[in-house]
């Protein structure tokens, strides 16, 4: 089973509001992973930290009235809006693999994007290997395995938007049978 899947819901963010300079910062994360460390090796980019921010309770219900009622009978996600500024050089600029450890499955809904790639990874004995890729389109939804090892080449000087729907216990193949 691919770790990310597409699905047929959109959302472009209207009425709610995605700017991380009016909302609270939910957490930073800037510790390296070893599949961050793993790429390196083989690959010359500038790594970004990503940081997560608490969405308006009134956007939440907005966002949350997209999902299946069953699939909230099983978990009552939390909603984020994701933010990633590019660093500001011409070199490669991306959110390094990693995996979310503070969650096991997201539901994205991508803001204005400008062909940023999300790729996943497979990660044994200090090597990393890439499995596949894809480019979101504006306000198209995608269900992502965040327990895989995964990354975000970023498109300067844009900043990456979504929404980001949370399970923190629910894992992807679970959810994923909600939406199919
Ligand atoms: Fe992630």
């Amino acid at each position: 089973m691919l770790p990310y899947r597409k699905v047929n819901l959109f959302f472009s963010g209207e009425e709610v509001d995605t700017d991380a300079t009016n909302l609270f910062m939910h957490a930073e994360y800037t510790v390296p992973q070893k599949y961050g460390i793993a790429l390196a090796k083989t690959l010359d980019f500038v790594s970004v930290p990503n940081s997560t921010y608490e969405m308006k309770d009134e956007d939440k219900k907005k966002v949350l009235k997209f999902l299946p009622k069953k699939l909230l009978e099983v978990e009552i996600p939390e909603v984020w809006v994701l933010n990633i500024k590019p660093a500001d050089t011409s070199n490669l600029t991306m959110l390094a693999p990693h995996v979310d450890k503070v969650r096991k499955c997201c539901i994205n809904f991508y803001i204005d994007p400008h062909g940023e790639t999300t790729t996943y990874y497979e990660y044994f004995a200090g090597k990393i290997k890439e499995i596949g890729n894809f480019v979101a389109k504006n306000g198209e939804c995608w269900v992502l395995d965040s327990d895989q090892p995964h990354s975000v080449t970023l498109s300067p000087p844009h900043t990456r938007k979504a929404i980001s729907i949370s399970f923190i216990h629910t894992p992807y193949k679970e959810v994923i049978k909600f939406l199919e």
